[in-house]
């Protein structure tokens, strides 16, 4: 492992792990043939138990060494994104932290079904003081894409870049041969428009800065005709990415909570939300020397017009987020499989009623059930129920709603089952003016859980919630 030489912006934050990124079944290479992608191959936690079934590892928070345009960003073993930590299904992961911050900090598993004690928020423990340390234990349930950011002054902590991916794998469960396995931590950063001001804090800040595993624009050689399987995910405070890979369709077959029943149809676009995650199976066509871009759209998440572009008319143009240059590639291998996994259908009892979550605003912020963030009773479920929940947004905002600890699945109103193809997601968008029907099944891992909305500067405008579940 060495130092990537600093050329430009935060570029010295990102440390090359030299295996570039894992593989999770054995004939993956073989079928997908040569590809690169090292030159932003993200560092890997390194598992310092002999054990097959624990993954232990050492991670430090601190402040990124580098006088220069890094300045004030903050990195798990100082570099952005952080070390990928990776385990497979029904592992034990044990992370020793060391809070080498000025200030206190927690961490929060994003997506993952952990005992609520580990959950990393203020009702679950007391955040880590500077020079303190705490070790996180749980195991693993549920192969997928994850994160882990703090959960203590998270707006600006994840700003500064605090946050790294966790992917659980289950070779075992899963078909052969998706693709080459990629991981892209999407996020921005830099000074945000509108910092400080009420307005900007409202829209929710966003970094004029994108970035690809911590780099911006980078380009990276692929193998043409391979197919590459992408993990995404959207790290970023606020920033919504409406994705394209020019000309070529993607395929989406896994999301929050892993591989989805059967790949969804093909599509231009994909749009990612701050917390959510997706898998996406691609094949890059074209010629040795192409320079393919992978762009980001603009997307008008419902804020105030001062996002919209500076003459006022029309979108922002897209910005080329980074580059993929076509390299020899192995070609061929199988298709897709048409059906990616046995996923159970949550069932709602017909007697279910509807949990009620109503999302307002009012001068001072964002109101729930027309009472401010914190001030609202708990909803309430027991151990083994599946509820219903109705979330309503009624701003002129988009909010990516994130339930901690436990998955969702949408629900068809008119049915009430799970819409096709059904997945588990643990972050939803919720467009301005709209509302969606989640079937939430509570196992028996009772406290108190927070929902909450993922643009971080919502969640502390009060846009967050709690339940209580109890045995
Ligand atoms: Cu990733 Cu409470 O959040
Ligand atoms: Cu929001």
């Amino acid at each position: 492992m060495d130092v990537h030489p600093s050329r430009h912006l935060l570029s010295l934050v990102g440390l090359i792990a030299g295996a570039g990124c894992g593989t999770s079944a054995p004939d993956e290479t073989a079928a997908t043939g040569p590809a690169s992608y090292d030159e932003i191959a993200l560092a890997e936690a390194e598992d310092v138990d002999p054990q097959a079934a624990v993954v232990e590892v050492r991670l430090r928070a601190r402040p990124v060494a580098d006088g220069g345009n890094s300045e004030g960003m903050w990195g798990y073993e100082g570099v952005v994104p952080g070390p990928v930590i990776r385990g497979r299904r029904g592992d034990t992961l044990v992370v020793h932290f060391e809070n080498g911050l000025p200030e206190a900090t927690t961490i929060h598993w994003h997506g993952l079904r952990v005992p609520n004690d580990m959950d990393g928020v203020a009702v679950a423990q007391a955040p880590v003081p500077p020079g303190g340390s705490f070790t996180y234990r749980f195991e693993l349930l549920d192969a997928g894409t994850f994160w882990y950011h703090p959960h203590h002054l998270s707006a600006d902590q994840v700003e500064r870049g605090l946050y790294a991916p966790l992917v659980v794998e289950d070779p075992a469960g899963e078909p052969a041969a998706l693709g080459r396995p990629v991981l892209l931590v999407l996020s921005d950063a830099g000074p945000e428009a509108g910092r400080g001001t009420d307005a900007g804090v409202r829209n929710g800040r966003e970094g004029p800065r994108l970035l690809v595993n911590g780099r911006e624009q980078p380009t990276v050689a692929v193998a043409r005709g391979a197919r590459q399987r992408w993990r995404l995910i959207n790290a970023a405070r606020s920033r919504f990415f409406l994705l394209e890979v020019a000309g070529h369709a993607l395929v989406r077959i896994g999301g929050d909570g892993g591989l989805l029943e059967a790949p969804a149809a093909p599509s231009d676009r994909l749009l990612l939300v701050p917390g959510e995650r997706a898998e996406v199976a691609l094949v890059l066509q074209g010629a040795v020397g192409d320079r393919v871009a992978v762009r980001a759209h603009h997307y008008h998440r419902g804020a105030d017009r001062d996002d919209v572009g500076a003459d006022g008319f029309g979108d922002p143009a897209p910005v080329d987020l980074m580059y993929l240059r076509l390299a020899e590639g192995g070609g061929g291998g199988p298709d897709l499989p048409g059906r990616l996994r046995n996923l159970e259908e949550l069932t709602v009892p017909a007697a279910v009623v509807e949990q009620s979550i109503r999302i307002g605003e009012r001068a001072q912020g964002f109101v729930i059930n027309e009472q401010p963030g914190g001030t609202h009773p708990h909803l309430r479920a027991r151990v083994g129920e599946t509820q219903l929940f109705s979330v309503t947004n009624h701003t002129r905002f988009d909010h990516p709603f994130h339930l901690h600890g436990f998955f969702f699945q949408r629900v068809d109103p008119q049915t009430r089952r799970p819409a096709a193809p059904v997945e588990w997601k643990d972050t939803l968008n919720l467009p301005a003016l709209s509302s969606a029907l989640l079937a939430v099944r509570f196992d028996d891992r009772p406290g108190l859980w927070m929902f909450h909305c993922h643009i971080l500067d919502h969640a502390d405008l009060g846009l967050m919630g709690m339940i209580e579940l109890t045995r």
